[in-house]
């Protein structure tokens, strides 16, 4: 099913995570995914206010975690709940995202992080560095960035 239907973006709270996202969030925790954050790294960032859901109606299909700078929106987290995926929401949500904010994006990748790396390759991020060994699993980051970005 690819959706026509445009997302909804607000902003997260405790209330969402509870109703719609924790009991997958913990099964895709089980086995440990080395970049999935942990449901208590979202849930700090949904205290502070920073994190945001995507909605489907009222279905929470997904949500993202933005960090502003003055040239550019660094993209600290990035789920599509897993009832959703490979429906085509994960780009519909980084066209949305793109267009409303109107600067370039860029994020760190996992090097093993296949779906995400193929995700932000098809929506037209390019890879500008690899840090080497950057994760405590001894694994590289890419560094990705979508739209003209001089970090
Ligand atoms: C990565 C993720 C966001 C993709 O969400 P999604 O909604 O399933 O992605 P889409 O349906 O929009 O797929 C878009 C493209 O991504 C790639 N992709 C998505 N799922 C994939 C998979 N399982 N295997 C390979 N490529 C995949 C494909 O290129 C796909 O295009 P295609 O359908 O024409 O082949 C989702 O799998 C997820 O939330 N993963 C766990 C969290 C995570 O890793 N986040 C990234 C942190 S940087």
């Amino acid at each position: 099913m690819k959706s026509e239907l445009l997302l909804t973006f607000r902003k997260l709270t405790s209330q969402d995570l509870v109703s719609c996202v924790s009991a997958d969030w913990e099964n895709e925790t089980s086995p440990k995914y080395f970049w999935h954050w942990s449901f208590a790294e979202i849930q700090k960032e949904v205290i502070k206010n920073n994190a945001e859901g995507f909605f489907l109606g009222a279905r929470l299909v997904g949500l993202w975690v933005p960090l502003a700078h003055a040239d550019a929106t660094e993209i600290l987290y990035f789920w599509v709940h897993p009832k959703f995926r490979q429906q085509g929401l994960a780009l519909k949500a980084l066209n949305q995202i793109q267009v409303q904010l109107n600067k370039p994006l860029w994020l760190e990748v996992h090097s093993q992080n296949h779906r995400a790396l193929q995700l932000y390759k098809k929506f037209g991020f390019v890879c500008d560095s690899i840090r080497k060994a950057y994760y405590s699993d001894g694994h590289d980051a890419w560094v990705m960035s979508f739209g003209n970005f001089k970090g």
